[in-house]
């Protein structure tokens, strides 16, 4: 039995924790979980800026998603090593907070990492690297606050400028201007103003894909989608000025749940039960167009011949809708979801200027425009195939964040590694001053920030040396926004990002900063790593032996 899990008290071995637990303490358990979550920045830092590359993931299943987005690659590695793990986290919680940022964020708190291994190679102590980096970071924050710009919610050019940037790193760039439009108008839609400023849902704009066609054909819809077809060819295709009904209940006959017998001797009989099942039928359809619907949408189903009498009556009909989008529906036209058809009254039917079913590649899907609620909108993503437009919507829904971002809290920074080349430069200058060790930490902290515009210059095929000796002569000269200018090849690769039109969210680089900032010394902190055997699931984690589960390049 080894030490991990024994202890020798009085000279009596004692068994402190189960066999198999496997422990690392000390530096070691600390160079590993560095090692891990440096692994894990490599990997991403590629997919970094407007050159970055695409990653191809493959699942178990063999599933495959290409994805240039830092939290969806973390997400489909099959992370084992639990520092790399807490490095997903921060991308996912960052996507959550801020919706962009998510690469940046992994790549950065790699960086921090690798600055704090060489602080305690001359043996600092990572309490003191911890302390030094807190203290950076709420100066960065200070200073990221100093040089934001403000802006007006409404102004739709720089509006345009932030989407663009967030959506030109992504496999959607070549149709930029279509997407941040559709994105700006969207947000814009559901915005609801408030004392303080906006409040934006970006849940509120409901995202439906389609492969097929050209990613020119993404288009914004005034109202929702079902990616339903209408139930009869003999109903109206389209009903305009629409009151619609919402029944969550069949439009069948109610099947019993026990087997009964009916003794039919008689072929009147026969004929009887069934005229009788038929004028049941006859009478829920009725009651449906009494109430003045032209358009009725099942969350269950409707049967043959109901359908038949609606076709007759002139109602277009939808059935199986789910749940939840009967409840978006509801939101949306005003209407109220009615289980029992005797209480259905005009007074729950909703409204929607135009209820129409158009065909979408092969399906033929209803659109319902022109919802009584205004904040009912939809965005239609088309692409040449599947993997396109889930890469699509992905990206979409960065710059549906990024929009929301700014509209709620209009402050703007310069991208393209500007920002972070200011801060950097602010805070070598204000660290000079601190006293004691954690001056080193706060100088490897500012250091670690010019990470972000040396991979941009890197995966532009430029050289990261010569970019930033350059990046930090300008920035030494008061050129607040130099940046990298990833389109101008090796002679023009410096230039002022705020000129081209290269601007981010001030709280996607705030997240950014603070949530790098916190996972790495969460990483630093741990001195011990106890890890428990698994439960019958194959060999036991190795700890922080190393990454497991993927390879480093
Ligand atoms: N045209 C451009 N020139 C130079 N840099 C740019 C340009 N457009 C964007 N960038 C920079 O690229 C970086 C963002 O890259 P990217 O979108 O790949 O990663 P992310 O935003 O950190 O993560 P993700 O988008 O995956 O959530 C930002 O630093 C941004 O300023
Ligand atoms: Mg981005």
């Amino acid at each position: 039995m080894s030490e991990a899990y024994t202890a020798t008290i009085g000279g009596q071995q004692v068994l402190i924790l189960k066999e198999g637990t496997s422990r690392s303490r000390g530096k070691e358990a600390q160079r590993s979980n560095i090692m891990a979550a440096k692994v894990i920045a490599e990997t991403v830092k590629t997919s970094l800026g407007p050159m970055g590359m695409d990653k191809m993931l493959v699942a178990g299943f063999g599933d495959v998603t290409i994805t240039n987005d830092g939290a969806t690659i973390l997400k489909e590695m099959d992370i084992q090593h639990p520092a790399a793990k807490m490095m997903a986290e921060v991308s996912k919680t960052t996507d959550s907070e801020v919706g962009d940022g998510t690469t940046s964020v992994v790549v950065l708190a790699g960086k921090f990492l690798e600055k704090a291994e060489g602080l305690l190679d001359q043996n600092i102590h990572s309490t003191i690297i911890v302390d030094g980096y807190k203290l950076a970071t709420d100066k960065a924050l200070e200073f990221l606050n100093e040089i934001a710009i403000p802006v007006k919610p409404e102004n739709r050019e720089m509006l345009r400028n932030v989407a663009m940037t967030t959506v030109s790193t992504k496999m959607i760039s070549e149709s930029k201007e279509l997407m941040a439009d559709i994105a700006i108008d969207a947000v814009l839609k559901v915005a609801q103003k408030t004392k303080e400023g906006y409040t934006v849902d970006v849940d509120d704009v409901k995202v439906e894909k389609k492969a097929g066609e050209s990613m020119n054909e993404t288009e914004l819809i005034e109202g929702l989608i079902l990616d339903k077809e209408v139930v009869h060819s003999g109903m109206p295709k389209r009903v305009q000025n629409a009151r619609i009904a919402l029944i969550n209940s069949a439009i069948e006959i109610e099947k019993t749940e026990f087997t009964a017998k009916i003794n039919i001797e008689k072929p009147e009989e026969m004929k009887a039960f069934l005229d009788e099942e038929e004028r049941t039928l006859k009478g829920m359809v009725d009651k449906i167009a009494a109430s003045g619907a032209k358009v009725l949408i099942c969350q269950k189903g409707i049967d043959d011949l109901a359908q038949h009498y609606l076709a007759k009556r002139g109602v277009l009909a939808v059935r199986r809708v789910s749940e939840s989008n009967m409840e978006k529906l509801a939101k949306a036209t005003g209407g109220k979801i009615s289980a029992n058809l005797d209480d259905l009254t005009a007074q729950d039917l909703g409204y929607a200027k135009n209820v129409e079913e158009r065909k979408i590649g092969d399906d033929k899907w209803v659109f319902i425009e022109g919802c009584k609620n205004p904040l009912a909108v939809s965005i239609l993503i088309r692409g040449g195939t599947s993997k396109v437009v889930d890469e699509a919507e992905r990206s979409i829904h960065d710059a549906l964040c990024v929009i929301r971002d700014i509209v709620q809290r209009p402050y703007v920074v310069a991208g393209g590694g500007s920002v972070e080349m200011e801060v950097a430069s602010r805070l070598k200058t204000w660290a000079e001053k601190l006293a004691g060790k954690e001056q080193l930490a706060a100088i490897g902290f500012a250091e670690a920030l010019e990470v972000i515009p040396a991979a941009l210059a890197e995966n532009a095929g430029l050289d990261p040396v010569n970019v930033l000796v350059e990046l930090r002569a300008q920035h030494g000269k008061g050129e607040t926004w130099a940046g990298v200018y990833a389109e101008g090849g090796v002679r023009d690769s410096v230039k002022n990002m705020a000129k081209l039109g290269i601007y981010e969210p001030l709280v996607v680089k705030e997240q950014v900063i603070k949530s790098a900032s916190e996972v790495a010394s969460m990483i630093l902190r741990i001195d011990d790593v106890i890890a428990a055997k698994s439960g019958g699931m194959g060999p036991p984690p190795r700890g922080p032996g190393g990454p497991e589960g993927f390879e480093a390049e």
